[in-house]
C-alpha cells in the first residue's frame, strides 16, 4: 500500500474515536512511522514496506487506546523547543506557553535567578533559561520520571544554565536561596473532576501532575506563603491557574501581603495567569 492510501485508512480508523482532528493526527502518525517529513511523504507517496507497516499499526493501536499523540510520537513543541514527553510526565499545554511569554515580557534584566516549581518536562524552566542566557534557572519536581525528561530536554536543546532538583516544592533548596522570579504551573484540577476529563488526560497523564486537592487550590495555599522566604525584594511569584480559579488565587496573594497582583487572560479569554510581587 502507498502512503496516501494508508493515510485515508488511518484517518478512517481514528474517526470514530472521538479524536478532535483525525486527519491531522493520521498525517502525524504516518510521517513519523515512515520516518520522513510530511512534505516528502506527500511528494513521493512511497510504498510502505512490512517493517514500516508493523510500526504504524502499533502507533494506531496505541492511539485507539486514547494514549496521547505526543506520548506516541515522543515529543511536543514548546516555545520553539522540542520537548520529549512520555508516560509519567505532563504534556506541556499552549496556555503554559502564554505564561512563559508573560514572564519574559515582565522581566527587564537578563541576569536573573529563576525558580520553576513543579517543572515536569522542564518546559518553562528551559524556555526561560534559553531566553535569559545570563540567568540561572532551577527546576524542582517531586517525580523522578519527570526529572529524567527535564534533564534529557535540557541536554537535547543544549541549554546549560539550568539545574533540576528532586523534592517537595521548596524542600531541595539550600538556605539563603533567593529568586527574582518564581514561576509555577502546579497541579490544579479539582480531585473530583479528574475522572470526567478526556481519557487522554485522566487515563494517561500522571495523577500527581493533575490533582490539586478538593478545590484545586492546595498548591497555591502552600506555595504563596512559603515563597515569601525565597523571593528577593520585589521579586515576582507567577502561576498558571485553573479556568475559574484566578480570583481565588489573587485572594490568597492578598491574604499573604503580596502587592501588584495582576491577572492575564489566555487566548480563550480565560483568566489564566496570576502574578504578584513580594516586598521584604
Ligand atoms: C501541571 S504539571 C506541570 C508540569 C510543567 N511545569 C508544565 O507546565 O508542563 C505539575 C507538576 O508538579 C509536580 N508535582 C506534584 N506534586 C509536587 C510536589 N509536592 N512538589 C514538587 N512537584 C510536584 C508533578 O510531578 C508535575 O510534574
Amino acid at each position: 500500500m502507498r502512503a496516501l492510501e494508508k493515510l485515508q485508512e488511518i484517518s478512517k480508523k481514528l474517526s470514530p474515536l472521538n479524536i478532535e482532528n483525525p486527519a491531522r493526527e493520521a498525517e502525524i502518525l504516518l510521517h513519523q512511522g515512515l520516518n520522513m517529513d510530511l512534505v516528502e511523504m506527500y511528494r513521493d507517496n512511497p510504498e510502505i514496506n512490512n517493517d514500516q507497516t508493523v510500526i504504524i499499526e502499533d502507533m494506531i493501536k496505541r492511539r485507539a487506546m486514547h494514549e496521547p499523540l505526543q506520548y506516541i510520537t515522543g515529543h511536543t513543541d514548546f516555545m520553539g523547543l522540542k520537548i520529549s514527553v512520555g508516560q509519567g510526565v505532563l504534556i506541556p499545554r499552549p496556555e503554559t506557553e502564554l505564561m512563559a511569554e508573560t514572564a519574559i515580557q515582565k522581566c527587564n534584566s537578563n541576569r536573573l535567578n529563576i525558580l520553576d516549581l513543579c517543572t515536569g518536562s522542564g518546559c518553562l524552566a528551559l524556555a526561560l533559561a534559553k531566553n535569559f542566557q545570563e540567568s540561572q534557572v532551577t527546576g524542582i519536581d517531586i517525580s523522578e520520571t519527570a526529572l529524567v525528561y527535564a534533564k534529557k530536554n535540557a541536554e537535547a536543546n543544549e541549554i546549560g544554565n539550568v539545574e533540576f532538583m528532586k523534592g517537595h516544592l521548596f524542600d531541595p533548596l539550600g538556605q539563603n536561596s533567593l529568586f527574582d522570579l518564581i514561576i509555577s504551573n502546579p497541579p490544579y484540577i479539582r480531585r473530583e473532576e479528574i475522572k470526567g476529563l478526556q481519557p487522554e488526560v485522566s487515563k494517561w497523564e500522571p495523577l500527581n501532575a493533575l490533582d490539586g486537592g478538593e478545590d484545586g487550590l492546595d498548591f497555591y495555599r502552600e506555595i504563596i506563603p512559603a515563597a515569601r522566604e525565597y523571593l528577593k525584594d520585589n521579586g515576582t511569584l507567577m502561576f498558571e491557574v485553573g479556568f475559574d480559579s484566578a480570583d481565588e488565587v489573587a485572594g490568597i496573594f492578598k491574604d499573604f501581603g503580596y502587592h501588584e497582583i495582576q491577572i492575564t487572560k489566555d487566548y480563550s479569554e480565560i483568566k489564566r495567569i496570576v502574578f504578584a510581587q513580594w516586598t521584604r
